[in-house]
Formats: structure tokens, sequence, C-alpha cells
């Protein structure tokens, strides 16, 4: 496993990280959560990544199970605030109050007194940003996170945050990145860059369309994402005809690379100096095994031409199409 700088932390991170979301929050039992965090070890991650809102707590109450009985710092932990938390519909965003709530609930939650990196999930357009980054730091200087990091924010709200605390105020963002979603390269890259803010990518598989497990006109392995009810709606919306035939036509460029699919998906996301790490989802243990073969690949150049060219017009590109890409920005 090769290992990289998270922006301007101290933080080495597996170049894959392992999260949470459909899986650890119910989606597979407690037992197969330890045996895929038990497989990330072995393979050498040591970068992990939830959500208060998994499973509204679910996802992180089963890993501070299992991860509390390691050495803290044996891994570095991520967690996130912003999304509704209860039946109450203001149970939910960045302000200085819910962000307070939220992280003493999630460290409780995570058997932990401290998160290495806490992420605003999404911005709040609701809540004055200086509110927001204040609350954000206060969580830093009471020693319940070391650093800081967002999701989704849009150039413009980046830009906000930046000129009201500094280029210090974050070290990560966490867009959606893959082959087949690539509008964050744009502007999120080089803004974050500029900087000494890392990308930790989510859904790098696509959910598991770059897998290779879905072939167009055929249905869905029984026991994938897709073929769950309770998260078919998700991957839904990436399994059309262009992606499924854009995906087969990247077989044959693995295979004369002597890649799996898996592999070429991931070390395609991590040419890029500013990614920090691929965080993919596991709901088995070969699946992180084989997840994690991906660090260490170098793509050629001509590789890197002929997968776009495989592509074609199936990538997403738009950063308008991005979760909250339309969202502004309030001030006090
Ligand atoms: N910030 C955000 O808004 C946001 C949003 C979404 C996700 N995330 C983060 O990103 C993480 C990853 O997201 P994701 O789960 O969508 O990522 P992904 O890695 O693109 O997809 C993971 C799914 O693909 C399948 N898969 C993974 N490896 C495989 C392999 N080697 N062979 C065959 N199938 C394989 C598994 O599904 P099945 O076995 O069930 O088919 C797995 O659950 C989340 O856990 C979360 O931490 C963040």
């Amino acid at each position: 496993m090769r290992y990289r700088q998270l922006g301007s932390s101290d933080l080495e991170v597996s170049e894959i990280a392992l999260g949470a979301w459909l899986t650890y929050s119910g989606g597979v039992e407690l037992d197969q959560t330890r045996a895929c965090t038990e497989a990330a070890f072995e393979a050498g991650i040591n970068f992990f990544d939830t959500a208060n809102v998994y499973g509204r707590g679910a996802a992180e109450a089963a890993w501070g199970e299992i991860l509390s009985k390691r050495p803290r710092d044996s891994y570095i932990l991520a967690t996130k605030v912003w999304g509704q938390m209860s039946d109450d519909p203001d149970d939910r965003g960045l302000s200085a109050a819910q962000i307070a709530k939220q992280i003493d609930a999630s460290l409780a939650r995570l058997q932990t007194d401290h998160v290495d990196l806490y992420q605003a999930h999404r911005f709040d357009p609701d809540v004055a940003i200086e509110e927001t980054i204040e609350a954000l730091q206060q969580v830093v200087a009471a020693g319940k996170a070391r650093y800081l990091g967002f999701s989704e924010w849009t150039p413009e709200q980046i830009e906000a945050a930046l000129e009201i605390a500094g280029p210090d105020l974050f070290v990560s963002s966490q867009p959606q990145y893959s082959m087949l979603w690539q509008a964050p390269e744009a502007e999120v890259f080089p803004l974050s860059a500029a900087n000494g803010i890392s990308q930790i990518v989510w859904s790098p598989l696509a959910q598991g369309l770059l897998t290779g497990k879905y072939r167009p006109g055929e249905a869905p392995p029984p026991d994938s994402r897709a073929a769950s009810d309770s998260m078919s709606g998700f991957i839904g919306r990436l399994m059309t005809d262009a992606n499924l035939e854009a995906v087969d036509r990247l077989r044959p460029l693995a295979d004369e690379a002597g890649l799996t699919l898996v592999q070429l998906a991931l070390a395609w996301v991590l040419r890029r100096p500013e990614v920090a790490a691929a965080i993919v989802g596991a709901s088995r243990p070969e699946q992180v095994h084989a997840n994690a073969a991906a660090s260490a690949i170098d793509l050629s150049p001509d590789l890197l031409a002929a997968i776009d060219e495989a592509l074609g017009d199936a990538p997403v590109k738009d950063a308008a199409l991005a979760p909250n890409a339309r969202a502004g920005v309030k001030r006090r």
C-alpha cells in the first residue's frame, strides 16, 4: 500500500481508503463489517471514512465497536456532519448548535475522544458561513478533531470560506470522482490544490459499475448493490446503457494491461496528484483486498488516452450536475 500526505496536514493516508456509507450502516451485518475492516488493516489501509448520517449513527456505532479495540494511533478516522439525524427536519445542517451537538454524538458512537478529520458533508446555505466556520474551528480547538474538510462544496463556497479563515482551514475536499464522474476536475481540483487541500474521492468505482459486474441488458447479480431494494436507488442513476457500454469498452484495455477493471478504475483516479485517497466501499473482505491491490499502479500515457477514447461521451464533466451545485452562500 502506498501512502499520501493529506493536504497540508501531517497525516499520511493510504491511497485506498475504506468507506462506510451503504455497507456498514446496515447493508451488511456487524460480523461482515468487522471482516471487511480486518481485511483493510491486513491490506495496509489506515484511512476510514464515515458520517453521522450513515444509518443515522449506525455506521459510526459499528466502527466504534470494531475500531475501538485497536490502538487509536493505528488508524486515521474521518467523519462528517450535516445530514438530518432524526425525524425532526431541523435536526440537520451546520449551525453552531448542531455542530457542537453532533461532534459529541459522533465521538460517543465512535468510542473515541477525537476524529482525525471532521468534514462538512455539504454546505449549509441557511446558516451564515462565519457561524459554520467558527463552530468547526471550535471543534478543533477543543481537541475533538485534528483537521477539517468539506464535501461537495462549490468553488464559490470554498473561496468564501478561505477568504474568511485562510488556506489552513481545510485539508481535504470529498467530491464524487470516477472515470464516469469527472465533474470536480475542472475547478475544485485546482482551487483546492492552490490552497493545500487534497481530494479524497467518493464512489471511485461508480458504486460498483466500474468493477464490470453489471452488463448491458442483463439483470444485476443477486448479491449486488443494484439488486438490493434499499440501495438500488443510489446506483440506479448510474446504471445507464451509455455507462454500461463504456465499461464494456474498458474490458479489453484492462486485459491488455494485465489489470482487473477494479485496478484500472482506481489507478485512474489515483493518477492525479491532487487525489490523496480513493474511498471505496466493500461488502466483502475479498473486495477490500481486490481494491487495495490497485495501490501503486501507474497507468501509461498511451493507456490513459485509450481509456479516454473508450469512455467516449459517458463521463459527466459538468460541475453544475454535482450535488448542492446551486446553493448560495449566506453571510453575517
Ligand atoms: N461525501 C459524500 O457525499 C459521499 C457520498 C457517497 C459515498 N461517500 C463515501 O465514499 C465511500 C465509497 O462509496 P461507494 O460505496 O459508493 O464506493 P464504490 O467503491 O464506488 O462502490 C462500492 C460498492 O461497489 C462494490 N464493490 C466494491 N469493490 C468491489 C470489488 N472489488 N468487486 C466487486 N464489487 C465491488 C460493492 O457493492 P456490492 O458488493 O454491494 O455490489 C461496494 O459496496 C462511502 O462508503 C463513503 O465513505 C461519500
